[in-house]
């Protein structure tokens, strides 16, 4: 039995992604200018369910510079849009560019590090409010988490605690509310 699930586990460790790790694979795209988004005939499935068509020869254009709001009923579809931009999955059919260039031919490290994104699912490390805003860029200094925050609007909420950007989030059972988490992220 033990042996089996050895067999299995190493099955899927060896597994090979279909969609490239980031070694320095793939280009970056020049954006000297706001570049437009295209999603082209998409049709898409998840791997895990592929009798459910979740798009059907999808289309949506967002001109670069642009702000649109996807809106939709519950399971409609609307994550997935943004997790096929951020080459999460790759369509069965149709393509994703980025202004002239397909979406599978961008180094996935590089067009992740472009897109911020807030997810449904809230997430925050063991660990300050400082260390959970600098998730993303290890490097950022202290006056870019501060304006990361600020930009989030969270920032005079830290400020507000005790130990303002040095509160620690899990080991003092620091809870925040679920909209103050979402602007941490
Ligand atoms: N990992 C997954 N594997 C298989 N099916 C999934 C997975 N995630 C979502 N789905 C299904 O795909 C469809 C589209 O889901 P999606 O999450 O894109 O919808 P949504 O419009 O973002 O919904 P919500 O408003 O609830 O966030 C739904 O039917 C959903 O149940
Ligand atoms: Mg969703």
């Amino acid at each position: 039995m033990v042996a089996i699930a050895i067999l299995v586990i190493l099955d899927i460790i060896h597994q090979r992604p279909l969609i490239d790790d980031d070694q320095g694979k793939g280009k970056k795209v020049e954006r000297s200018r706001p570049l437009d988004i295209e999603l082209k005939m998409m049709t898409f499935a998840y791997p895990s369910r592929l009798e459910v068509i979740v798009l059907r020869d999808f289309y949506l254009k967002v001109k670069g510079g642009s702000m649109v709001a996807l809106v939709g009923g519950s399971g409609s579809g609307k994550s997935i849009v943004v997790w096929l931009i951020q080459r999460f999955y790759y369509p069965n059919q149709g393509k994703v560019m980025m202004g002239r260039v397909d979406l599978k031919k961008v180094n996935v490290k590089w067009l992740r590090r472009q897109i911020a994104l807030v997810g449904q699912e809230l997430a925050l490390f063991t660990g300050t409010v400082r260390d959970n805003i600098a998730f993303g860029n290890l490097n950022a200094s202290w006056a870019k988490i501060e304006e990361a925050a600020k930009e989030a609007y969270i920032h005079k909420f830290i400020s507000s605690l005790p130990q303002g950007y040095e509160t620690q989030i899990v080991r003092a059972g620091f809870n925040y509310p679920r909209d103050r988490n979402k602007g941490l992220q």
